[in-house]
């Protein structure tokens, strides 16, 4: 997968800024944190190397009484911020709120140097991260910045969704797109209330008249969220950029995390949030590929020679397109192991 900064334009205003070094992955955990938490802010030098990216959150979670203290913890974090192998984000509040703009204004006037992407949340459409963008360029021109901010959006509204090719194409500063499962369910009036995750109503139950013998009346939790992530990573990948599964609420019930940051790696996710420092072992083990599954694509490809043509391994039919799949698996572990 291209990097985003393959995609970099020089930005709009200012001198043209060299190509940001950015490492795009491994992301394999979009780690949150509150800054206007102090305790959580002095935790920040013990977690910020265990995570690949840790975010300073500013929008929903923090109150609005909070939302000053929050700009002067992510400013304090990015002060002090002194783990290079580590992207820094900020998730800015949404661009409908009083607070967006004094955000942006302080993230990258104050920390900008520091700052590799901003998450802007509930986008509707394209005029939204060309808004962004625009502010991001004079901003960057004003503080003296040699390289570009990358922008994150969060697919969090029906509106987003529908448009969703248009948002990932919208700017050359796109890193990547976040489901926002708990804002998106609001939005589209479903009838949940949790943060991400299945729901023990949403079912298929197998046909008493037939279906699985061995358990009739079986039923089988569906996944919520399989359109929306298969169409985000479809408009991701047409567009050179990332998809990522957001957050995972039930903090206690780590096996349905697990199967949930799953089901959106095998859709093609390279990531999720991480709300909980147990939620960053998971995203780890998710999004890295199996080692049993990074030997049998070694297998595969050995066996496929040139890599055309058809062959039959362990009663199995391989052809040119198992070998395309099986590099995937390959180039993601070593783009982790570097
Ligand atoms: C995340 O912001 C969500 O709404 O799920
Ligand atoms: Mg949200």
């Amino acid at each position: 997968m291209r990097s985003p900064k393959d995609f970099f334009r020089p930005l709009a205003v200012g001198a043209p800024a060299p190509l940001r070094e950015v490492p795009a992955n491994p992301s394999r955990m979009i780690h949150f944190f509150p800054p206007s938490n102090a305790k959580m802010v002095a935790k920040v030098p013990d977690i910020a190397p265990t995570v690949d990216v840790l975010l300073g959150n500013l929008e929903d979670g923090v109150p609005a009484t909070d939302k000053e203290a929050a700009r002067a913890g992510l400013i304090e974090v990015g002060k002090k911020w002194s783990t290079p192998d580590t992207q820094f984000w900020t998730r800015i509040n949404s661009l409908d709120s009083p607070w967006a703009l004094d955000d942006l204004q302080a993230a990258v006037l104050e920390i900008g140097d520091v700052l590799d992407v901003v998450m802007v949340p509930k986008v509707e459409g394209p005029e939204d991260i060309h808004y962004v963008d625009r502010l991001l360029a004079q901003l960057e021109a004003k503080a003296g910045l040699d390289r570009p901010i990358l922008v994150h959006a969060i697919l969090e509204t029906a509106a987003g969704v529908a448009r969703v090719e248009e948002i990932c194409a919208a700017s050359p500063r796109m890193q990547g797109l976040s489901l926002g499962p708990a804002d998106l369910a609001a939005n589209r009036r479903m009838k949940t209330t949790r943060v991400g995750g299945g729901h023990p109503g949403y079912l298929v139950r197998a046909d008493p008249e037939g279906g699985d013998l061995e358990a009739p009346r079986a039923t089988y939790q569906q996944d919520l969220w399989h359109y929306t992530i298969a169409r985000m990573v479809d408009a991701c990948v047409s567009n050179g950029i990332f998809p990522y599964y957001g957050p995972f609420g039930d903090i206690k019930d780590v096996q349905a995390c697990e199967d949930q940051f799953r089901n959106a790696f095998l859709l093609g996710c390279v990531g999720a949030w991480s709300l909980h420092p147990v939620q960053i072992g998971i995203a780890k083990k998710v999004f890295s590929p199996d080692p049993k599954d990074v030997a049998h694509a070694q297998r595969v490809i050995e066996a496929m020679g040139d890599g055309t043509g058809a062959i039959m391994l362990d009663g199995k039919m391989e052809d040119d397109a198992s070998v395309k799949q099986c590099r995937v698996m390959l180039e993601t572990a070593k783009a982790l192991a570097e």
